[in-house]
């Protein structure tokens, strides 16, 4: 049987900062099957409509984190959202809440790389090197998997309300990867990064509203790692 289509009006927030003194809606129709992906709708509307709408994207595959965008008012993956996922004959897309507007969908990731990078968000071991590699057990791993399948498309960041209020707050994805680390059994860092997250803008700025678990592509439950890394603060390191 053939496929039902049906016709969507995407309202694209546009915004050109040599142009334009602030941000406006455009009207894009398209006729579009259920199981579209916003993305594929979105490169056939610069493709075939209007070349100057500008969003990024790279893998097509909820793995690169480009693609980061508010679609209906949420945070989401454009390339992990379906067009039948969303109520209603018009399908609002924004730039992610919260971070400076480039042009149109294109946000600034500077601030949130930077705070990223204050997390210290790598391996660290001053432990003589292995022969081949330093093991871990499964029951040690079990710990970082969850945290380990960040993507950093920015999601979580830009749902939570507390990092709206202050943007020098480090935010869910930044503390994510500090308790990936943290957690990580092979790791030496636990002390400077307990350190970092500490601060005045760091983890007790999360208030466990939870947004951010509803916006993860991965599905990660962010809550209970962040509040890990909080019993972790207290006590000096993981447990
Ligand atoms: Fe890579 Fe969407 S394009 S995550």
């Amino acid at each position: 049987m053939a496929e039902q289509k049906v016709v969507k009006t995407f309202r694209i927030m546009r915004y050109n900062p040599d142009t334009d003194t602030q941000p406006s809606f455009k009207d894009y129709q398209l006729e579009c099957s259920p199981m579209e992906r916003v993305l594929t709708a979105l490169n056939r509307i610069k493709w075939e409509q209007d070349g100057s709408v500008s969003y990024r994207r790279s893998c097509g595959h909820a793995v690169c984190g480009s693609c980061g965008m508010t679609i209906q008012g949420a945070s989401r993956l454009a390339c992990k959202t379906l067009v039948k996922d969303i109520d209603g004959d018009v399908i609002i897309v924004e730039p992610l809440k919260g971070f400076p507007v480039v042009k149109d969908l294109v946000v600034d990731m500077e601030h949130f790389f930077h705070k990223y990078r204050a997390i210290i968000p790598f391996f660290h071991s001053e432990s003589p090197k292995p022969v081949k590699e330093r093991l871990q057990s499964p029951e040690e791993q079990v710990h970082i998997d969850d945290p380990a399948k960040c993507i950093l498309c920015g999601c979580c960041t830009s749902s939570c309300p507390s990092y709206w209020k202050n943007d020098d707050y480090l935010g869910p994805a930044a503390l994510l990867k500090a308790w990936r680390f943290v957690a990580d059994s092979r790791d030496e860092s636990a002390a400077e990064r307990l350190s970092a997250v500490n601060g005045e803008n760091g983890l007790w700025r999360c208030h466990l509203i939870f947004n951010c678990m509803e916006a993860c592509p991965k599905e990660i439950d962010i809550p209970a790692a962040l509040s890990k890394l909080k019993r972790a603060v207290i006590w000096g390191g993981p447990r």
